[in-house]
Formats: structure tokens, C-alpha cells, sequence
């Protein structure tokens, strides 16, 4: 088989114009840009908060820190979600001061107002010492819309923005099918890191670093180019389909022996790699004819609903703009950057993976090694750099933040030069020219002037 030519293929259904916008460095270091996104872009997107298996009974509380701000989701006597900034009403004390929480009421630690779960306040002291008698009953905390999506609970601080599954489209039709309503989320780990939020949002916008970043990932995943397949959604939302089951077509391993761990992967669906030898690319395909046949069986009662691509392939959908979920039928993976709360030039990094039950499993394989499945079995918090990993490939992307963090600071650097394959980098820029500076930065002159 020859080698393809390396150019990039975007979904005709799915694919957005750019303007080529110059990508300043200023947006990746000052804090006027922070300041910026605080006032005109986080408060217009939908933020990840939770998943709900969090939430087990009425006063189970989960609180999201995000830069400066801080919300908090309570579940509520009829079992719904409610989510308020994290602010006593009362002279301005944070409310709840741990991850999580399940309390009787909600109680302030300064002068202990106390509140229902529906943000009600219900207890002062010395209530009738208020001009216009007691507050209680008449003073709410101040709630920020909530909603659910699958296994996973949202909130928004602004009411203008569109309802969560509309803001979402087109994800929840498109991964319908994967069934993903009852997932444990298995592994939940964050850090600090040295770097502004969007290095790793634009690292997660293209697939142009497998081959020097993920090398070992090529025996296994076909990054070639026109092989995968780029979407860029009217929402703001883009994805990438990458063939799974399937080594590169940057090279030629599919005329020679199946390599590691495609064998190993095959064997696991009762198919002998040696057969496969000088066609391994033939591989997924005899895996999506296992899976169909052994899958049930084996108890992934997700299977039958799936196409063959989502059987095999790897679907990266990239939430405008900070969330990158990542399917397979056994895996869901998110990797999410947020802003520090003061410095540009940090982040805070979360990485979550939640897995479909299947009965009789007990552990899963996951980035970090084998674990009971069972809701948050592996949950740390780190600094990036400390030893503790965040994930093998995780850990390969984070490696490059810090250095382009400080490259990008330097006089020498012009702005982005872009390949074609990179443009979901590029619209994601302009998106956020748009709303974070209200119009494009200037043009970025033609490559070598
Ligand atoms: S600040 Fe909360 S009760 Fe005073
Ligand atoms: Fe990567």
C-alpha cells in the first residue's frame, strides 16, 4: 500500500469559513485578555460542573471552583439540581468551602445564616433587629441556571444563552447512540499548571502533534491525513473522527506484521493478528464484525445501537470553549483547562474518564492504570510537574505547555502559522476575538512576509 498524501479533509456538511485572523501572543499572557474573557466569555458558555452520580440525596452539594468565581449544585427535595453562586447574601462569605458536601441546610460560617436548599434564607440571628422586620423568607441566594445532560450536570451564569442541549448541538444527537446516561466516571484528577487555558485547548483543536507528541500512539490509531476527518458545527463546537483499530497511513505498517498492541487488541476479539499480516489495515474491520457478533455477549449493551464507525473510530468533540470529550463505546474521556483565578499564565487542568457499567466487570483499564469501576475509584488533585501523572497521553500533551507558554513570550514571536489541518485552531481564535475583543485582530499577512 502506498503511503497517502497528507492533506487535510474536512466534513463538506460540517465545515466554517475563517478570516485568518493573526493569533497574538497578548491573548496567551496579559491579564488584560484575562480580565476580558472573565467579563465576555465565561459568563456566556454553559460550564461542566458535575456528574450526578455526585448527587444522592436532598443537601448532596458539589462545588465548582472556575478562576475567581465559585457555584455551587445542590440537589433538592424533588431530586432535581439547583445551582448558586457561591456567596452568602449577608456581607459576602463563601457559602461552602469544600469540594463536596451534604448538609442538613446550608449555613454560613461567619454569622451562620442559614439557607433551604432552594437558596431560601430560613435563619438569621436576631431577626428583628432588620429595618422592615425579619429577612427571612424575603432574601434568596442568587441561582445560576442548571441543567443535565447524560451523566453530566452544566451551569450558566447567563440567561441569554441558549438552553443546554440546543448550546450543545449537535453532541447530544451524535452521541446518542453510545448511551452514555449511566457511565461511572471512574477517574477525576486536576492540577495547576504553567500555562495559560488555551495551549491545551488548541492542542486539543488539532491532531498535528500525534506523530512528534503520542508517537507510540501510531501502531494503533490512524492520524493520517485525509484518513481523519475534521467537523466544525454552527455552534462553535468542532470535532475530529480518527480511525481506530488501524495503524497510521503516515507509514507503511500495514504491508508488514500487525504491531503492538493492534495484536494484542485483535487476540482480545478471538482474532489471530498472524492472518492479518501485510493487510493489517484489514483489522478494524474484522474487529466491527466481532464486536457485533461477541459485544452483547460480553455484556456492552451500548453496541447494538452504534454505527460502525462509532464501534471502532474515535470521536474528539471539542466544546467552544474549553471541554474536550473524547468516545469510544468503552470510554468516555474529558480533558477541560480553566482559567487560574489571578494569573494568566496558569490553568487549572481536569481530566475525567467514565466507563459503561458492564455487568460482572469489576476493574476497568484506564490512562492511569487498572481501577475498580466505581464512581471516582482515582481522584487527586496535583501540580503538574510533581510526579503525580495525569494520564500517560495527558501527560505527553502537558509536557509541551510550559515551554510554549515561555516561547510565546518572547519579542521573536509573530504569531501562528497554521496548516490546513490546524483551522479548527484558527476559527477557535476568531471565535474568541469575537467575543472576548468584539472584533478580528488584523489580518495575518501571507507565510514569509
Ligand atoms: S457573611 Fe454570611 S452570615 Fe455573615
Ligand atoms: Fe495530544
Amino acid at each position: 500500500m502506498n503511503v497517502e498524501s497528507h492533506t487535510s479533509r474536512y466534513s463538506p456538511e460540517f465545515d466554517q469559513p475563517v478570516r485568518g485572523d493573526t493569533i497574538t501572543a497578548d491573548r496567551y499572557i496579559t491579564k488584560e485578555w484575562m480580565e476580558l474573557e472573565e467579563k465576555n466569555l465565561w459568563p456566556k458558555v454553559w460550564h461542566l460542573g458535575a456528574v450526578l452520580a455526585e448527587f444522592e440525596e436532598p443537601g448532596d452539594i458539589v462545588r465548582h471552583n472556575f478562576g475567581k468565581e465559585s457555584v455551587f449544585m445542590v440537589m433538592q427535595e424533588d431530586r432535581s439540581i439547583k445551582a448558586f453562586y457561591n456567596t452568602c447574601p449577608h456581607r459576602g462569605n463563601r457559602l461552602v468551602l469544600g469540594d463536596v458536601a451534604s448538609v442538613p441546610k446550608i449555613v454560613c460560617g461567619y454569622h451562620g445564616w442559614g439557607f433551604d436548599y432552594d437558596g431560601t434564607l430560613t435563619s438569621v440571628q436576631d431577626p428583628d433587629d432588620f429595618e422592615g422586620g425579619n429577612p427571612c423568607g424575603k432574601v434568596k441566594l442568587t441561582e445560576v441556571r442548571c441543567d443535565t445532560w447524560g451523566p453530566f450536570v452544566w451551569w450558566c451564569m447567563d440567561d441569554d444563552v441558549k438552553p443546554l442541549h440546543e448550546w450543545l448541538d449537535p453532541y447530544p444527537e451524535r452521541l446518542k447512540n453510545y448511551g452514555l446516561e449511566n457511565w461511572v466516571r471512574v477517574i477525576n484528577l486536576s492540577a495547576e499548571a504553567d500555562f495559560n487555558w488555551k495551549i491545551i485547548r488548541d492542542n486539543f483543536n488539532e491532531s498535528y502533534h500525534l506523530p512528534t507528541i503520542h508517537p507510540e500512539l501510531a501502531t494503533f490509531i490512524n492520524d493520517g491525513l485525509p484518513t481523519t476527518l475534521f467537523e466544525m458545527y454552527p455552534s462553535g463546537h468542532n470535532a475530529m473522527w480518527m480511525i481506530g483499530h488501524q495503524a497510521t497511513t503516515r507509514a507503511d505498517y500495514h504491508s508488514a506484521e500487525v504491531p503492538a498492541p493492534l495484536d494484542d487488541i485483535a487476540r482480545a476479539w478471538g482474532i489471530e493478528p498472524e492472518d492479518y499480516n501485510g493487510r493489517t489495515g484489514d483489522i478494524r474491520q474484522a474487529v466491527i464484525d466481532a464486536k457485533r457478533k461477541l459485544g452483547p455477549e460480553r455484556g456492552y449493551t451500548n453496541y447494538p445501537d452504534m454505527t460502525d464507525q462509532q464501534l471502532v473510530d474515535y470521536f474528539h468533540c471539542t466544546m467552544f470553549p474549553n471541554v474536550t470529550l473524547t468516545m469510544s463505546p468503552e470510554q468516555c474521556q474529558i480533558l477541560r483547562t480553566e482559567p487560574h483565578p489571578t494569573d494568566p499564565e496558569k490553568c487549572i487542568f481536569q481530566h475525567w474518564c467514565l466507563y459503561p457499567p458492564v455487568e460482572g466487570m469489576k476493574e476497568v483499564e484506564t490512562p492511569i492504570g487498572p481501577a475498580p469501576l466505581k464512581h471516582d475509584a482515582k481522584q487527586y488533585h496535583t501540580r503538574y510537574g510533581d510526579g503525580e501523572t495525569l494520564g500517560f497521553v495527558a501527560d505527553q500533551d502537558l509536557s509541551i505547555g510550559t515551554s510554549q507558554q515561555q516561547g510565546l513570550n518572547s519579542r521573536g514571536f509573530k504569531g501562528c502559522i497554521l496548516p490546513k489541518q490546524e483551522k479548527r485552531v484558527q476559527r477557535f481564535h476568531e471565535l474568541l476575538n469575537d467575543m472576548v475583543l468584539g472584533e478580528p485582530t488584523p489580518k495575518a499577512p501571507p507565510i514569509g512576509e
